[in-house]
């Protein structure tokens, strides 16, 4: 279902990522191989392929959201090595591996998603990696800090964990999911219109509409596969939301109604697209495969 662009891309920020774990000296092995294991382990890059996606639907170059590719990843790759810990989801399989804890251990993981999250800032606040005027990169490392912290994904997480095993209405649950996951998806998109040099404000609303869309979605469609799919293919443990007592959209909704959701936010990031060019027909594949993906 990834297209072949969308494989070029998975590519290009792989052999980015990959480069950045290299341990500068002995004592640090263990601590740099957490985290490349975090890392450098097959995810999808759904949050690269969105800034890429978005660079390119403002005319840019790709090779100008480089950094911003890889540091949504580092992002999203921290923030998965936290939420399987024992104190958060207590997840033991992950991308088809043991979790970085179980492969490691607990102290190693925290601060395996420790060094992930500071490396995301490093990489944006490089001119190499990142190659943007100053101001530019202030605003990325600015808008991905808001994202990632309590105002974002860190507040959603902390909801989600208050939220076990209590009953929550639907706008409650839709705050949670627009906070644990649709800010970061939401920098995402950002970031890489920013690395384009050519946004304004105009087709950044816009662009910001289309990923408020999918960033829910994506969060409703990983509720869906948690209650459909199955371990093998989602390379996570099927089921988990429901052994853990966790809020989500089939739970509150079921199933079909939580399918019909998603597809309708589909249809509103389209919508948010439509004065754009062929030059987003990336983003619009993305938008498609984000509720049509089996894993
Ligand atoms: C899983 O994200 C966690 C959520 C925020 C729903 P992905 O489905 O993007 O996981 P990977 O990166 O492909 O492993
Ligand atoms: C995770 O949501 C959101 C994050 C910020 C990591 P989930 O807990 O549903 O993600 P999975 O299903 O474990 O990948
Ligand atoms: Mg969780
Ligand atoms: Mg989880
Ligand atoms: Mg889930």
């Amino acid at each position: 279902m990834i297209s072949e662009y969308q494989a070029r891309c998975q590519a290009r920020v792989d052999a980015a990522l990959d480069a950045l774990f290299v341990a500068p000296r002995p004592e640090l092995t263990r601590i740099y191989q957490a985290m490349r294991y975090s890392v450098v382990n097959g995810g999808k890059r759904v949050r690269p392929l969105l800034a890429y996606a978005a660079c390119e639907a403002l005319g840019g170059d790709i090779a100008r959201a480089d950094g911003a590719a890889c540091a949504v990843e580092l992002i999203h790759a921290y923030s998965l090595v936290h939420d399987d810990l024992p104190a958060m989801d207590d997840d033991d399989l992950r991308r088809g591996q043991p979790t970085t804890h179980i492969a490691f251990d607990e102290a190693c993981a925290i601060l395996a998603g420790d060094g992930l999250q500071a490396l995301a800032f490093e990489v944006l606040g490089d001119a190499v990696r990142n190659p943007q005027d100053v101001d530019t990169r202030l605003a990325m490392v600015t808008a991905l800090a808001r994202a990632a912290g309590s105002a974002g994904m860190v507040g959603g997480q902390a909801i989600d964990l208050e939220s076990v095993g209590r009953k929550i209405d639907q706008a409650a649950l839709e705050n949670m999911h627009r906070h644990k996951t649709g800010a970061l998806i939401e920098a995402s998109v950002r970031l890489g219109a920013l690395a384009s040099g050519n946004a304004d404000t105009t087709r950044l609303d816009a662009l910001s509409h289309y990923a408020k869309a999918i960033g829910l979605a994506f969060q409703v469609q990983d509720d869906i596969l948690d209650v459909e799919s199955d371990t093998a293919t989602l390379g996570k443990t099927q089921g988990k939301d429901e052994a853990n007592d966790k809020p989500t959209y089939p739970a509150l909704l079921g199933l079909d109604a939580a399918k019909a959701y998603a597809l309708g936010l589909r249809d509103q990031a389209l919508a948010a697209l439509e004065g754009f060019d062929a030059n987003a027909e990336p983003l619009r594949q993305l938008a498609r495969y984000i509720v049509e993906r089996r894993s």
